[in-house]
């Protein structure tokens, strides 16, 4: 995996984030509950007399959280602490998703969500062997993609399994994370991390809420052999790897010379790309559609899987956009004030453009796959998204 060269001001930012954790949990989660305790009668104290410990676990799990941060921290900035603690400090945003980081990492790197992941790998794995078969095929000349692929996990399991695999990821927290996890020789289930004290609804037993979970399933994952077929670009898939020609200029797509020349590198250098949970990240979907038939080879298969739980649906925020014309090379209409929001497709539909305009075929299709996210086992009533899972062959 590339090592991390140069910090920017928002990932000095985003690192801090991870030093605030402890903090803002303790605010946000523990705190409010004591206060509550504390208010309540003495005859109510009685009758949850349990109450004080179950919090003392909560806040045991919140410092262990903490100590994960910190070695995430100290293996990324190898000693140089000083520009984190000058930074921004983070938003309220930043800090929640600093709190959902630590299911995130339980959900990739725990054998509790190994069914969950498995959702994907053993479909994958399935056609992978189909079209890629070990006793034939050297599969290190096989490139696969995995945009938006979080800490790593399923870009980690193709390196595994032979292939040259190439992780994208946007997130600084992630990329960050990944970097401790796959570059550090961890010992198999060595970290414990609390991945659910932040949730309190939903609890069958509350002992599950306080359950640990130990990190890595794999151990020493860079001593595995699989290093050399690995890496993880920090950068966006549109910005960085988006098609030539037909995606308006906008906040994750410029013209500048750099970038243009980046992204015909990109044109036709997938055999595979994988997409986990990811193509309702985007404020435009088409521009993922068009920049995966751009990245894959002719004859190549994009593999997706998720729900489609738009991340902008809801979101009121907006951007400026602008047509270029290639002939004339000018910027001929520009646009303000789009919104974020705006473009939810549904799978037939996304099919049906894949199919009827862009130019894949169709090779599997399922629906109503039901799966967690990082899910822990002792919640009840916790219905998990329901996933389509597709192939499509680009013509
Ligand atoms: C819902 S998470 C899924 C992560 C992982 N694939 C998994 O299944 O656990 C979506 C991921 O996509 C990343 N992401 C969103 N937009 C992206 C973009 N334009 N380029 C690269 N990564 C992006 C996010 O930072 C996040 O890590």
């Amino acid at each position: 995996m590339e090592s991390i060269t140069e910090l920017k001001d928002q990932d000095n930012t985003i690192l801090r984030s991870f030093i605030d954790y402890e903090l803002y949990a303790l605010k946000k989660y523990y705190t409010p509950r004591l206060c509550k305790w504390e208010s309540l009668s003495k005859y109510q104290q009685n009758i949850i007399p349990w109450f004080p410990e179950h919090l003392r676990a909560i806040k045991h799990g919140i410092k262990c959280n903490r100590k994960f941060f910190m070695q995430v921290v100290a293996v990324t900035v190898e000693g140089h602490l000083d520009p984190i603690l000058k930074a921004k400090p983070p938003t309220e945003k930043e800090m929640d998703k600093v709190v959902a980081m630590i299911a995130q990492v339980a959900r990739e790197w725990s054998a509790d969500c190994a069914k969950e992941r498995n959702l994907l790998l053993s479909r994958v794995r399935a056609r992978l062997d189909k079209c890629y078969p070990r006793e034939t095929t050297d599969r290190s000349e096989i490139i696969i993609k995995n945009p938006g692929c979080g800490t790593g996990r399923v870009a980690a399991e193709m390196a595994l399994d032979g292939f040259d695999s190439i992780g994208i990821e946007n997130s600084f927290q992630m990329i960050a994370v990944s970097k401790f996890i796959l570059n550090d020789l961890i010992p198999k289930e060595h970290l414990p991390i609390y991945p659910f004290v932040h949730g309190f609804s939903h609890w069958k037993s509350r002992k599950a809420q306080v359950e640990e979970v130990r990190i890595p399933d794999i151990g020493n994952l860079k001593d595995i052999g699989m290093e050399h077929l690995m890496s993880i670009d920090y950068g966006s898939f549109v910005s960085d790897m988006g098609a030539d020609r037909n995606i308006q200029i906008s906040q994750e797509y410029s013209l500048f010379p750099h970038d243009v020349f980046t992204r015909l590198n990109h044109k036709h250098s997938a055999h595979v790309i994988i997409t986990n949970f990811f193509i309702d990240t985007g404020v435009n979907i088409l521009n993922y559609l068009q920049t995966i038939y751009y990245n894959l080879k002719p004859g190549g298969q994009w593999i997706n899987f998720g729900p489609l739980l738009y991340h902008f649906e809801n979101d009121d925020g907006k951007e400026t956009v602008a047509d270029f014309d290639w002939d004339k090379k000018e910027v001929i209409k520009m646009q303000k004030d789009v919104p974020l929001q705006g473009l939810e497709l549904a799978a037939d539909d996304i099919v049906s453009i894949c199919v009827d305009k862009l130019g894949f075929e169709l090779i599997e299709f399922e629906s109503d796959i039901l799966s967690g996210y990082g899910s822990p086992k002792g919640a009840s009533g916790l219905p998990g998204y329901k996933c389509h899972y597709w192939v499509m062959e680009r013509k």
